[in-house]
């Protein structure tokens, strides 16, 4: 017997590889006569979604970023209604490596453990959740892999979905797996090693990897990068007659305008990420507390490490806005921008998108 008649799929997707998870998915339990809908989380209606909810099996799919689900995600689960025993299954999408014979996986981390803890508050019923490679997308730090390696990985993916999709339809609950386990192992190295990771980089990561994006000269002011983002990160600003991308503090970094772009215009400066780091913040911040204790004769000197590093976050995001703003604003000129340009590696790099999802597929607003 069927323990389901329908599925909903709620999605996040920044490069294509989740919502290629999700189009299986949906291909497996519609074989099965299950129909299954597909809906980015910003389309979702909770009213409308959850009809029939003890015969439907949603799913959150979303990518993994830095060990834990992205903050759109986060806010996501947190806005899903509360229930009573919903089936609901988690699933995140993690970027494997593969270098000829080394084959790296993905770590999804925390991820799944963190929305299943949510929605368990919630009081959904946790039917599984499973961590899937994907080609690795941090088209930021490294450059895409080759169209075979992208292929073998998707295809190896593809064919290991079912083993945990067959159980969850028979009303199996999958929790205790291998795959589980590897994921509870990195957990715990992180929580032993680095117990704040996911925290700083939900802070850190989402605020300064924004703040090093721009456009190059190769941009041609269409706005499709601002149209795509998921997060509404892009500002189309004008300057000088012109209208460029102004990436905000809402980009979650998801790589989604650098893989899309046809102009391949979109760059994660790396030089301007140094210059930041090196003669912005920490001397200036220095200056400012040495000038502080010159006119009023405290001294400001703070030894206690957590409290530095919050009197320095205060400081640092201004600071960074405030040179992004300058930074922006001199980019206009054609040699600034092209001494950016060629001294980040990213102007070197070849763009990732899943290479079955397109542009269209990213816009749709329902199921296909
Ligand atoms: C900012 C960022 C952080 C990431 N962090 C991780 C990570 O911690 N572990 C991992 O396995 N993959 C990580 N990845 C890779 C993605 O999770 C993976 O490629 C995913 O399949 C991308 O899915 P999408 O195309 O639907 O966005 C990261 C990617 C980005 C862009
Ligand atoms: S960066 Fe690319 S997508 Fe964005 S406006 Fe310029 S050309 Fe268009
Ligand atoms: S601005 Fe680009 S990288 Fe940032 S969230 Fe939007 S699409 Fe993703």
């Amino acid at each position: 017997m069927k323990s389901f008649d329908s599925s909903l799929l709620y999605v996040l997707s920044g490069t294509g590889n989740t919502y290629r998870v999700a189009c299986w998915i949906k291909e497996s339990f519609e074989k099965t006569g299950i129909m299954t809908c597909i809906k980015f989380i910003e389309d979702a209606d909770f009213q409308s979604d959850f009809q029939n909810p003890d015969k439907q099996l949603t799913a959150v799919l979303f990518p993994t970023h830095g060990f834990m689900p992205p903050w759109s995600m986060i806010k996501f689960l947190f806005r899903m209604p509360r229930q009573k025993r919903v089936p609901v299954m988690s699933i995140a999408t993690r970027g494997a490596v593969w270098l000829g014979p080394v084959k790296i996986p993905g770590a999804a981390g925390f991820s799944n453990f963190f929305s299943s803890l949510i929605l368990l508050f919630k009081r959904y019923d946790i039917r599984g959740f499973f961590s899937l490679d994907m080609a690795a997308n941090m088209n930021n730090l490294h450059p895409s892999l080759s169209t075979e390696t992208v292929k073998s990985i998707s295809e190896k993916s593809k064919s290991r979905i079912n083993l945990f999709l067959n159980p969850v339809l028979s009303g199996k609950r999958v929790l205790f797996t291998l795959n589980n386990l590897y994921e509870g192992i990195w957990s715990g190295l992180l929580f032993w090693l680095i117990p704040i990771f996911p925290i700083l980089y939900l802070i850190y990561g989402k605020t300064s990897m924004a703040k090093i994006m721009f456009a190059s000269n190769n941009c041609v002011s269409c706005g499709m990068c601002a149209k795509l983002c998921p997060n509404n990160g892009i500002e189309m600003k004008n300057f000088l007659g012109k209208k460029r991308p102004f990436w905000t503090y809402h980009c979650e970094n998801c790589m989604r305008c650098m893989g899309y772009c046809k102009k391949k215009a979109v760059e994660a400066g790396h030089s301007l990420g140094v210059l930041q780091f090196f003669l912005l913040t920490i001397p200036i911040f220095a200056k400012l507390l040495s000038l502080l204790t010159s006119y009023t004769g405290i001294s400001f000197e703070i030894n206690n490490f957590w409290i530095m590093s919050l009197v320095e976050s205060l400081y640092y995001l201004p600071a960074l806005l405030l040179s992004y703003w300058v930074f922006w604003l001199l980019i206009r000129i054609p040699v600034v921008n092209t001494i950016f340009s060629v001294t980040t590696l990213t102007h070197y790099f070849k763009r990732y998108h899943d290479p079955e999802t397109s542009i269209k597929d990213l816009f749709k607003k329902e199921a296909k």
